[in-house]
């Protein structure tokens, strides 16, 4: 799995599903940061902990038994080392000198002295050795003679400071230590690097890290020349209602009939979980789902799922017509309840598998970042889409973070670490230059991000009919006009950082 992009809508529908009870052992497992899981860590870590205070955190990581590579990845991309740099832990008080290691690629194949330095930034889960190829930077960096480097960002992957992720630990994991980590490690990486010294920098991110990228340029334009957001959600917000909006209209879009077989059919669902002979049922017929062990599961976890295999655009992009197959044609199956059964056993496999992670924790600093900054709780309060739910998506999140943080991490601190992010980094209404912001229109997150251009010096390119991150990351079988768009927008990096 990639570094960027998917996560974010990963982790932000499981923190919606509060997840305790999810107990798929194969490919959910400990991503939730349930209150249950959190003991397991600290339980797994305890021999560690005692010495792990402050001052004593900078220990590079044991390479054997952090050793979580999968083996694949090191075959192809043997010649990307791990690289360690030694970071400030607290960027904002010169009187704490600790320090932890934090980790990063580089890939210099194509570099030549006064090439440009084109930094990857790491987000919401660990980076791969192979990731240092897949995004913009490296194709920008074969036309340009640029170094690429991928930085893992802080508390997330093997570049935590600290092992145990309780709230006290967690007190560094925020934008602006996360913005001045980027700083202070391409302000050394120039010092530093013969060639790189009077280098231009661009600064790349899709997703959380797109976001980080228009901040990063925003903050430190005298060390980042140029950035690319792809996807970038730059609006934090309790209440994600626009979510479920952008995700139902590729449906609607193809027929009112699909549309509707999916209200009518979690109608039916919901129903059906509200008795104990309904519940079997529901639990026969999604028995072979992809999205895990179904016999313990909650009924809030089923529909949680439902909306979650419903709402992702991502696997395989443009599946709407192709699903609208199913959930549309009345002469397969009789019921909407039916239809919508058979569409999640067929799509379920894709969207529920395909995230592995070795590193338990990240799912828990995530769960900080959006308890403490951003919100983003995929809510149905929303009367433009199609599940009818009472459930209180944002007051749930909240209990989980109280789960796992603490008391203090209630309704008031979301609020207010909400309205700072937005003030502080002025939301979409943030005045930038040399920031190249890039959405897909069928992805919900663009809806939180500048999709719409209002100044000629930060462009915007708006893809249709393709889904989170696309252009960040190619794949086979592109659209014409994702491919098109992604010359366009390599273009204007170019002449922003020749
Ligand atoms: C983690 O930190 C918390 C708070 O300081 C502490 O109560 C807990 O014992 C620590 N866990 C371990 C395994 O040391
Ligand atoms: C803490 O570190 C000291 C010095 O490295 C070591 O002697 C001691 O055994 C460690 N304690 C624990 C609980 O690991
Ligand atoms: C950190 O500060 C302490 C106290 O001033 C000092 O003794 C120590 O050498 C410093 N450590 C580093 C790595 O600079
Ligand atoms: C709606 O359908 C049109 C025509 O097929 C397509 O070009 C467009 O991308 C679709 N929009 C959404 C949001 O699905
Ligand atoms: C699902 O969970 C139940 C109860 O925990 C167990 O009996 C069953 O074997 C599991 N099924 C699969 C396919 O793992
Ligand atoms: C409905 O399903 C049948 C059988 O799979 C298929 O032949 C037919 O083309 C489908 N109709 C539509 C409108 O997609
Ligand atoms: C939503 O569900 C409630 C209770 O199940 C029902 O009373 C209401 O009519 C439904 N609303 C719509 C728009 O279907």
């Amino acid at each position: 799995m990639k570094y960027s992009g998917f996560l974010t809508n990963l982790l932000i529908l499981i923190v919606t599903l509060k997840a305790a009870t999810i107990p798929n052992e194969d490919n959910r497992e400990n991503k939730i940061g349930s209150e249950e899981e959190v003991l397991e860590e600290d339980h797994w870590i305890e021999e560690d902990i005692n010495n792990n205070t402050l001052n004593q955190a900078a220990t590079i990581p044991n390479e054997d038994s952090r050793e979580n590579e999968i083996e694949g990845v090191w075959e192809e991309y043997k010649e990307l080392e791990e690289q360690w740099f030694e970071q400030y832990i607290n960027h904002l008080d010169v009187l704490d000198n600790s320090t932890f290691y934090q980790r990063y690629f580089e890939e210099n194949t194509y570099f030549k002295p006064g090439g440009p330095l084109l930094l990857e930034i790491g987000g919401e889960g660990a980076i791969t050795a192979d990731s240092v190829r897949d995004g913009p930077s490296y194709k920008l960096a074969k036309k340009l003679h640029g170094k690429v480097v991928l930085l893992e960002h802080r508390y997330y992957g093997k570049s935590s400071p600290f092992e145990n992720f309780t709230s006290e630990y967690m007190y560094y994991l925020n934008v602006e230590q996360a913005l001045e980590d980027l700083a202070y490690f391409i302000q050394t990486i120039k010092r530093t690097t013969p060639g790189l010294e009077h280098s231009k920098v661009g600064v790349f991110g899709c997703s959380y890290p797109g976001s980080l990228a228009t901040w990063f340029r925003y903050k430190f334009p005298h060390l980042a020349d140029a950035a690319w957001a792809s996807s970038a959600p730059l609006r934090a917000v309790a209440d994600f209602q626009e979510y479920l909006e952008v995700a139902s209209a590729v449906y609607a879009n193809v027929s009112s009939l699909c549309v509707d077989t999916i209200r009518k059919g979690y109608d039916e669902t919901k129903k059906l979980l509200s008795t104990p002979e309904g519940k079997e049922k529901v639990r026969t017929k999604l028995e072979n789902w992809g999205c895990g062990n179904i016999t313990d599961m909650e009924p809030n976890d089923i529909l949680g799922y439902i909306r979650y295999v419903v709402a992702d655009h991502n696997v395989p992009p443009n599946h709407g017509i192709e699903s609208c197959r199913i959930l549309a044609n009345e002469t397969v199956r009789t019921s909407p309840l039916e239809r919508l059964v058979e569409f999640l056993l067929h799509q379920s496999v894709s969207v529920c598998s395909g995230y592995e992670t070795d590193f338990p924790n990240d799912g828990l600093a995530w769960n900080y970042q959006t308890c403490t900054e951003f919100g983003y709780t995929v809510t149905t309060t929303s009367s433009k889409q199609p599940f009818n739910d009472s459930r209180k998506g944002v007051e749930e999140d909240v209990e989980t973070c109280i789960e796992n943080f603490g008391e203090k991490f209630n309704m008031e601190a979301l609020q207010r670490g909400i309205e700072r992010i937005n003030r502080v980094y002025g939301s979409v209404n943030l005045k930038v230059t040399k920031v190249l912001s890039v959405h897909g229109e069928l992805d919900p997150w663009y809806k939180l991000g500048l999709y719409e251009q209002n100044n000629e010096e930060a462009p915007v390119i708006f893809i249709p009919g393709t889904s989170h991150c696309a252009a960040h990351i190619e794949s086979e079988d592109e659209p014409i006009a994702l491919t098109k768009a992604r010359n366009k927008a390599e273009k204007i990096m170019m002449k922003w950082l020749q």
